[in-house]
């Protein structure tokens, strides 16, 4: 890495790293000074205040020695900084997995077997969800809480108004109709929780000998063709706040939000589709037929054969579905015994991708 410094503007200083040039403010160097009388050694976190630091703090020299930069501001302290750290600020940290986004012509089934589990295999599972959006496991002890075995290892399940782990099986007076043997049109889980869950962990103890495939579907890639092929749809669910509501006895959750929400660079952060729980808020004529004619073409996206693949979950397989951006669906499911019976699990996003982050 090449690095000099180019100015002193006594504001802040400019500096050229490879072939680029990047300014660097007084106060901003103050607050990223890593002197132990600013930042604990061991947590990292200021010890100061930071919006006590003096705003007209100047930058009476800099210094480049090796690979550090020396900094002498105008209150007399002089503060030590590693080049390699001002990169990294700079440039932001690096996503941990890139994207594979795909349909049914480019997908594959990343496939992993859980008696080979440790921490390699853990983070070869965790990064798959992340590059794929999902991942299948084989192999999950075959009994009632067998899926926290591997949940255990990532982080804590997360507990809704229904509890930690749940059944997902047909009952009589069903509270949601995941609870029966009607056919699941693809879906996002709870877009009327914040936040909604990051993950969805779908163990399979025994499936139905009709019907009960999974369907899944990229969202990611069904949004992305919406913005290259109707832009003006894909405009109009980046901005619309549509509304979500779950109501029963317990529990009123309700949340307004986008179906596809960007993050501040545009890109797309979170997919939603959930009809059942949808309740269109009011707007202007103009605003919901726009609404009303994305939506359609996005769900046509969203059914299209194309853009699914099909996954029969034998006993003992577990999905892992990343449940702000793929969506999943399952179909009708006729049996005499009432025998399919899975256990779904939830999990925070910030929790899993911790542990992403530490186990790498
Ligand atoms: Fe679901």
């Amino acid at each position: 890495m090449k690095f000099r410094i180019l100015r002193n503007k006594k504001k802040s200083i400019v500096i050229g790293i490879n072939k680029k040039e990047y300014e660097l403010q007084a106060n901003w160097l103050y607050e990223h000074s890593k002197d132990k009388l600013i930042r604990d050694a061991y947590t990292n976190q200021l010890l100061i205040e930071a919006a006590e630091i003096p705003k007209n703090l100047k930058i009476n020299q800099a210094i480049l020695n090796k690979n550090c930069l020396q900094i002498c501001f105008s209150n007399k302290t002089t503060h030590k900084y590693a080049i390699s750290y001002l990169y990294n600020q700079i440039n932001g940290q690096k996503n941990v997995t890139e994207k594979f986004l795909w349909d049914n012509k480019n997908s594959i089934i990343p496939k992993y077997d859980f008696l080979k589990i440790n921490d390699k295999v853990l983070y070869k599972i965790m990064s798959a969800v992340e590059k794929y959006g999902f991942c299948l496991v084989k192999n999950i002890p075959n009994k009632r809480n067998g899926l926290n075995e591997l949940m255990k290892l990532i982080g804590p399940v997360k507990k809704t108004n229904w509890g930690g782990i749940a059944d997902v099986t047909s009952i009589k007076k069903a509270y949601d109709l995941t609870m029966t043997t009607r056919g699941l049109e693809n879906h996002t889980d709870n877009p009327y929780r914040f936040p909604t869950q990051g993950y969805i962990f779908l163990h399979c103890i025994e499936n139905a000998e009709k019907g009960g495939s999974n369907t899944i579907a990229d969202g990611f890639k069904i949004a992305e063709i919406l913005k290259k092929r109707y832009r003006n749809h894909y405009n109009t669910l980046t901005t619309f706040n549509t509304f979500f509501k779950y109501k029963d006895d317990k529990a009123h959750l309700e949340y307004s939000c986008k179906l596809i929400e960007l993050d501040d660079n545009k890109k797309i952060q979170q997919i939603r589709y959930n009809n059942r729980t949808e309740v269109i808020p009011y707007a202007s004529p103009l605003e919901i037929s726009r609404y009303v004619e994305a939506r359609s073409k996005f769900w046509e996206l969203i059914k299209n054969p194309l853009n699914n693949i099909k996954i029969k979950q034998k006993s003992g397989d577990m999905l892992i579905l990343d449940n702000y951006r793929v969506l999943h669906g399952r179909s009708e499911y006729t049996e005499i015994n009432n025998r399919r019976y899975f256990r779904q699990g939830y999990m925070d996003r910030d929790i899993f991708l911790s542990k992403l982050k530490t186990i790498n």
